[in-house]
């Protein structure tokens, strides 16, 4: 495995790659664990070379605070990357990657309105602003990219098929720890006590998931207590506040939003009916860190 600390060394170690390989790249900011180990081993299945890049990118943090708080462990990071089979580790400086003002403005198709969004203004025109100038480095045929972050994985396929790369973006399940808390690199900064009570997020999502099917498809009702369905029917918003609450019960939990989404236009849905991929999507303060998770609550194959 090649390990390269700047783009001129990058550029080299691209040119060694034969013509005709199909490169599978998977974009990091570091501070790896299994979720982005199932990324690199899925791209090792369809791809000839796999590429991986380390980069804390500052243009994504809104707040300087997370960004110096990120965790960074360049050194592990590598071993597990060998062992895991990528061919190249691209590891670049801030200059290399914004030598100049990048005044490119990057539509996001409005997908940013929710969620994530009005939450960390600046956050998605970052993560467009980073990612395509990595595409435009490593010219992978696939690109990896895990549901954790949905709609960063939403953003991502909207920005590259409206600016043409000729890339195919694939979705790679979330990996979660073996009590359901999805994988993070933000999980190591939890103290002893904010670890344990982080897996009733994702309860609290599998519970909601069970309530919406109640309300979609009547007959799998009796999987719920009946206290869980107090009013005859849960509307979508009703869901979230229920979501909020009983995520809010845990007195070191705190959420930030829980919002029912059109899977597609991640618009807020108002009742069941409106899309046919509904989504609910969850931002928990874990005091000082943030966690993001999500679930499907409805899919139309
Ligand atoms: O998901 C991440 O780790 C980052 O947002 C990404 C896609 C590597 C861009 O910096």
């Amino acid at each position: 495995m090649t390990i390269c600390y700047s783009l001129t060394d990058f550029q080299q170690a691209l040119s060694l790659i034969p013509n005709n390989y199909k490169i599978g790249f998977v974009p990091t900011m570091g501070a790896l664990h299994q979720g982005h180990i199932s990324l690199v081993e899925r791209a090792l299945t369809i791809s000839d070379s796999v590429i991986v890049s380390i980069f804390v990118n500052p243009t994504q943090f809104n707040n300087p605070n997370d960004l110096a708080r990120y965790p960074r462990t360049v050194e592990e990071d590598c071993k597990k990357l060998k062992e895991a089979g990528a061919s190249v580790v691209f590891i670049p400086s801030v200059e290399d990657i914004y030598p100049g003002n990048d005044t490119r403005n990057i539509s996001l198709g409005g997908l940013d309105s929710t969620g994530e969004g009005p939450r960390r203004p600046g956050h998605f025109k970052g993560v467009a602003q980073v990612v395509t100038l990595l595409f435009d480095i490593v010219k992978p045929a696939y690109a990896f990219f895990g549901e954790k972050d949905f709609q960063q994985l939403s953003i991502i396929r909207f920005f590259t098929g409206e600016l043409n790369y000729p890339i195919e973006i694939i979705s790679c399940p979330t990996v979660r720890e073996s009590d359901g808390l999805a994988m993070s690199s933000r999980n190591t900064l939890l103290n002893a006590k904010q670890r344990e009570a982080a897996p009733h997020i994702y309860n609290t999502l599998k519970r909601a998931q069970e309530i919406a099917s109640a309300q979609i498809l009547p007959g799998t009702r009796e999987k719920i207590t009946p206290e869980d369905i107090t009013p005859e029917k849960f509307t979508p918003v009703m869901l979230s506040r229920w979501v909020e609450s009983e995520i809010n019960s845990h007195p070191l939990l705190k959420t930030e939003y829980a919002e029912v989404v059109n899977s597609l236009t991640l618009q807020l849905v108002q009742n069941w009916e409106e899309a046919e991929d509904i989504q609910l999507c969850v931002a928990v303060n874990v005091n000082p860190v943030r966690l993001i998770d999500n679930i499907k609550l409805k899919q139309t194959i």
